[in-house]
Parts: C-alpha cells; structure tokens; sequence
C-alpha cells in the first residue's frame, strides 16, 4: 500500500490519532479533551476543550520559532504600480496594533467584524487581528453590490465594518466607501462604527461621527495580545451561495481549521517553512481566506496578495512575473485566469520571457479545468499540474494528487483521490452507493474532518436542511462526479441553482430574484450556461407582463444593469432572450434543465410531463437569435 493509501485509511479508521498528531504541529495553550466530539450529531466538534489562536500559530509563533525577519506577507499590485513587504515580526506588530484598535473599539471575543476590503494589506492584518481578540470576521467580496454587503451585515449583525475608500479594477476606481454608505442605509442594523483604510492616491472625507481612519487610529493604538480562545470557538463567518437567494453564513473554527491547514500545506502542497506560495483569489472568497491568509502563514510560508489581474495588468505574463520577482514555489489559480493567459499568449512566449524555475507545482481548483489548458499549462511551465476539488463549507481540499505525500498518477480531467479525513462516497437519488464508473452525488461520510463547516451563522436548522438531510449520516457536496475503476474522481457539475462565474459561486435563484422584480418582468428562468472563458454565465429567459409594449431589447439592458446594481459586477449578467411562456411541467415546475441544455447544445430530455411542447421550441429560436448554442452546437431533442 502506498504512503497516500496508508494515510487515508488511517485517518478513517482511526481519526483521534490521526488529527490528534496532526495538532502536535501547533501551539495549544490548554490541551484539548477529546480531538473528536461526536456528543451531538450531526454538530461534530474537533478539539473540544483545547485552548489556542489561530492568530498566535500562524504570526506569534513564527516569530518566536526564529522566523521573525523571514518575509510573511508580500503586497504586489500592477494596477497601482506598488508593492511592499512585511516579515513577521512587522506583521505581527501590526496586527497586535490593529487588534488594539479594535479593542478600544469595545470589539470582544464572540463580536462580528465586517470586512470589505481590496486585495490590500491591511485586509490580512484586520483578519487576522480579528482573531487575535476572539472576533468573528466575516469578509464580504469587494465585487457584489451594496444591497449584498447589505444583507450579510443584517445577517452577521457585526459591531464594526472595515473598510477602505475604494479600491482598482482595471480601468475604473471602485468606490467602496460610497458603497458601504449605501449598504449601510439599507441595512436594518447597521453598525455605529466603521473603520476606513484611505487609499492615498483616493482619499474620501470621513464621516466624522462614525469613521476612524485605519492609519490614523492604528499608529496611536497600544498593541494587543492574543486571546486564548476555544478551538471550536467560530473565527470567521463566510457567506457563500446555495439554491435559495439567501446567502448561507459558513462558520469555520479556530482549532480544526488551524490543524487541516497547516497539516495540507505540508502534505497536500508540499510546501516548507521559508518558502513562498500564492493563491491568486480574493480574500472574499474561501481560497483567500485558507490559502492567501491562514494556511501559508500557518506554516511558516510567506504568502503574495496580489491586487491584480492575470490579463491585463499589464498583460498576460504577469503571473510569471510575479513567480519570477517573489520566487513562487507553489501556485494555485483559477482555470478561468488560466484560459485568459492561454488566451492572450497562445505560443506562451510570455512564460518564455520569465524565470519560473522557482515554481514546482500549479494547483487549479474552483470551477471545471478543461483538459486542454491544464495540458497547456504542464507542457508549457515544465511542471506538475494538479486539479483539486473543494469548496467553501470544507475550507480545504476534499480530493487531490498530494504531492507532499506521494505522486499519484492522476489521469486529465481528475481531480485526485479523496484527502485524509474525507470518506466520499457517489450515491444515487435514492441513496443507494454507486459503483465505479457510475454518476451519482457526491458525499461524505460524517463527520467531515477538521475545518469542516460547523453550522450556518444562527442557522442550525438550515444546516442540517441544506446539507445533511437528504443522505443520512452524509454531508451532500451539491456536486455530482464518479469514481473511476482506479479510484480516481471526477466531477461533472452541480445538481443545484449554483452557477460558477470564472470561479465565483453565485445563486441562478439569487439572480431570478432581481430579474423577476424588474416591472415589466413576469417571469423569469436564470441558467448557467457554457462560456469559453469564465467557464459559466448566467443567462435570462423573459417572460413580459401582460400588454407590455415596452422594446424588448431596452426591458433586457434594464434587467442586465438592475443585476449589476443589486447583486454585483461579478454576477456577469449580459444577455437574456423574451419569450411567450417559460417552458414548465403541468405541477407548474420551471424545465431549467431543458433551458440550460437547449443553450449548451446538449441533448435536451424533455419531460413526458411538459404543459406545452412548443414552449421548448420558442425559446431554442430565442436562443439561437442570441447565437446559442454557439456555432456548430445544436441541441438535440428527446
Ligand atoms: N471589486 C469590485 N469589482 C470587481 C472585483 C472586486 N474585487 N472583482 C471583479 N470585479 C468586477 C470586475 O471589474 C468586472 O466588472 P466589469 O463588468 O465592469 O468589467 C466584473 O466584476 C467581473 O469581473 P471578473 O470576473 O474579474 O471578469 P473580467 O471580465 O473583468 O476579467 C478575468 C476576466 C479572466 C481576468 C477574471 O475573471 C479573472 O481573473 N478570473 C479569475 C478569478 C479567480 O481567481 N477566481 C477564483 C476565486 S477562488
Ligand atoms: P466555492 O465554494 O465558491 O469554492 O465553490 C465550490 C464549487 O466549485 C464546488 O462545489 C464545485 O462545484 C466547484 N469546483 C471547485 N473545484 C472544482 C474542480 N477542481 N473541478 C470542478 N469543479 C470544481
């Protein structure tokens, strides 16, 4: 048996000695009673009754280890022309006067913290000086609208937002503070205070009954200690999309989140203290919060946040740069910004131009990577290419090739065996297993392994509902996937509402919502459908109000722009079709599925139950106005 075999089948059969070891990696200030609380199923606890910080393990630590002036943090950012770097001895400093801030501020253990933030340093320190005193940290995407920022602020009801005056995207200024003031107005609890970073070539005038400025107020502040906390005390609340329009506030721990990260920085990276790994996400997604955040700083690695584009900025070898000027080892990044540099730089003389001899391995996960560019990739870097799958209620990978432990001759279009800790089994709609070869969801056997999400914020019951209802004694993933004859996994997509936008998880019913709101809107479907670079885009099928003689084109730039406005530029709404009627069963239930394969050109199945066939056929001559399915593409009916 292999190392990876031996591993895996331990950590199943025996996980109290697995994580248990596995823990002796960090500093604990109490020692923990059991390392796997199954009193309350199905709310498994990891740790329960240790005493640590995560804050502590991942700067503190290292400086007490020696690390103090190894670089910890490097800021690179092509759309302002800057960059910097702390080591950790600096960032722990100001971390410690960061959380002071925060302390003044009457932030406690247990308080929430919103952060909504540019890919700037003062982002991690505010994280992370969050968990230094105990708070909660929620970080919410600088790319959803104010009406988002809105509802996550209602929903994590936090003492304090940080925020900055705007933030860059190529070619505009995004004026975050004008949208924290929106977003403020509309909430039914906002905050009283709020903490903004002046970004100095666009400063904004304060409120000067609510505003501190995060330079100003963290120079003067005295520095705080960690905080001991419990390890199953929550450290951050991420708001993630799922079927319904109603964010879900994933809540992680302070002790199994530290113990899985830093076990798979080693094990699944194959990474060692001292050198550097970048994850090119933003820290309002689950990548930026595991692995641009927590995970590299965890392990004594210094870690690139980067306030940049892989295209673009300013063109599409600036990855390599990166990787040439920090010395990269490790890389992890979205196919989707792997497809707009395969794009822009077919012959790849751009990666020619750049020393990547630092770089050992390139890690993609997020969204489906096609064949096709994971090879372009491997050919053309030299290196390993390894396609992961997780997602954010797992905080780690769920399925890999981990090369800290062992090479697996993963095949293309794989995404790796499942992790330590990770008991994934296919089954079908009735719950039966399913064997190699066949398609079914994917899940996991409770309990999920350490950094699993431990509930929804106030929201036990939708937990359960959303996850673990359907398959007792499972956790469902919401993807559907195989396992080859040789153990190998592999994903076909979603069985929910979800659609992956260049790797951003949004809800297809989350945008229906602000669709079927606009006046002269009816009704409307939302579907995800094929797009050659961000992998998936949302599309809207119309149906108009009744005498409605409004142009049909005009209602659909409204609808396209009120999506942008209420949801987000990142939503990426750009084009819908009108029809007569929405092509639905006669229990009155939205064919979606016929919808999204008459779009991708797939086979459609239409079901004996339909209301009226020719609903189907008017909104494939919609779509093909559109040029969908694109050209070559037909979809064929059943
Ligand atoms: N703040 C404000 N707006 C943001 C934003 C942020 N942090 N991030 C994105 N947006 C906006 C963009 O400006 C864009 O607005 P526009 O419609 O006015 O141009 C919109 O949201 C869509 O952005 P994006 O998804 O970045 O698409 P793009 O067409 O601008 O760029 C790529 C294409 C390929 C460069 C880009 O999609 C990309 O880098 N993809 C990789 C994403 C990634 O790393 N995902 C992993 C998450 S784990
Ligand atoms: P998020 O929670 O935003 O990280 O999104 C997680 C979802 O992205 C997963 O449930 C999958 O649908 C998808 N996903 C993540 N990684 C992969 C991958 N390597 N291949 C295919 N889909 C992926």
């Amino acid at each position: 048996m292999g190392r990876y075999s031996e591993l895996h089948r331990r950590s199943l059969e025996d996980p109290g000695g697995f994580w248990g070891e596995a823990s002796e990696r960090l500093d604990w200030w109490r020692p923990f009673d059991t390392v796997l609380d199954d009193s309350r199923p199905p709310f498994y606890r990891w740790f329960t009754g240790g005493g640590l910080n995560i804050c502590h393990n991942a700067v503190d630590r290292q400086v007490e280890a020696g690390r103090g002036e190894h670089t910890a943090l490097i800021h690179d950012s092509p759309i302002t022309g800057s960059g910097s770097s702390l080591t950790f001895r600096e960032l722990r400093d100001l971390v410690a006067r960061f959380a002071g801030v925060l302390r003044d501020e009457g932030v406690a253990r247990g308080d929430r913290v919103v952060v909504y933030m540019p890919m700037v340093t003062e982002a991690v320190v505010t994280m992370l000086a969050c968990a230094r005193i105990g708070a909660i940290h929620s970080v919410v995407f600088g790319g959803f609208a104010a009406a988002e920022l809105a509802a996550r602020i209602d929903d994590a009801e936090p003492k304090l937002v940080v925020s900055a005056s705007c933030g860059y995207e190529p070619g505009r200024v995004v004026d975050y503070y004008a949208l924290l003031n929106r977003s403020l107005a509309l909430a039914d609890t906002p905050p009283p205070r709020c903490v903004i970073l002046q970004r100095t070539a666009d400063p904004v005038e304060l409120d000067p009954q609510r505003d501190l400025d995060w330079h100003e107020v963290t120079a003067g502040a005295a520095p705080a200690d960690c905080v001991e906390v419990e390890a199953t005390d929550p450290l951050y609340i991420l708001y993630t999309s799922g079927t319904t329009g109603r964010p879900k506030g994933v809540v992680r721990d302070h002790g199994g989140y530290a113990v899985a990260l830093s076990w798979s920085m080693e094990y699944v990276y194959g990474l060692a203290p001292g050198e550097v790994y970048w994850a090119a996400s933003d820290i309002g997604w689950v990548v930026g919060h595991s692995y641009t955040v927590y995970g590299p700083l965890l392990h004594g690695c210094a870690t690139v946040l980067y306030e940049g584009k892989p295209v673009g900025t300013p063109d599409a070898g600036a990855f390599w740069r990166v990787v040439e000027e920090h010395g990269v080892a490790v890389l992890f990044a979205a196919p989707t910004a792997l497809r707009a540099i395969r794009g822009q730089d077919p012959d790849a003389r751009l990666i020619r131009a750049r020393d990547t001899s630092t770089l050992r391995t390139l890690f993609v996960a997020g969204e489906r990577c096609d064949v096709d560019t994971l090879r372009w990739c491997r050919e053309h870097l030299g290196l390993a290419v390894v396609n992961h799958w997780w997602q954010t209620e797992t905080g780690w990978p769920m399925s890999a090739n981990p090369v800290g432990v062992e090479s697996l001759a993963v095949p293309d279009g794989s995404i790796g065996r499942p992790m330590p800790g990770y008991d994934i089994r296919i089954l079908d709609t009735h719950g039966a297993e399913q064997p190699p070869r066949s398609s079914g969801e994917i899940v996991v056997r409770l309990p999920l392994p350490p950094a699993g999400c431990l509930t929804l914020w106030g929201d036990d019951e939708g937990f359960v509902n959303s996850y673990l209802e359907r398959y007792p004694g499972f956790y469902r993933t919401g993807d559907a996937g195989f396992f080859d004859d040789e153990g190998y996994l592999h994903i076909l997509g979603r069985v929910d509402d979800v659609v992956n936008v260049a790797g951003h998880r949004l809800s297809t019913g989350g945008i229906e919502n602000v669709v079927s709101a606009h006046p002269d809107v009816a009704e409307a479907a939302v579907v995800g459908v094929p797009d050659d670079l961000k992998g998936e885009v949302p599309l809207c099928v119309l149906v108009l109000q009744a005498g409605t003689t409004r142009d049909v084109d005009r209602v659909i730039a409204e609808v396209v722009a009120k999506v942008r406005e209420e949801i987000g530029p990142v939503a990426a709404l750009k084009s819908g079709v009108v029809v007569s009627g929405l092509p639905k069963t006669r229990s009155g239930k939205v064919l979606r599925s016929c919808i999204r394969s008459l779009a991708a050109g797939e086979q459609v199945t239409v079901p004996p139950t339909i209301e009226d066939p020719d609903a189907i056929d008017e909104v494939a001559e919609a779509l093909r106005r559109i040029g969908r399915p694109p050209a070559g593409g037909t979809a064929a009916r059943r």
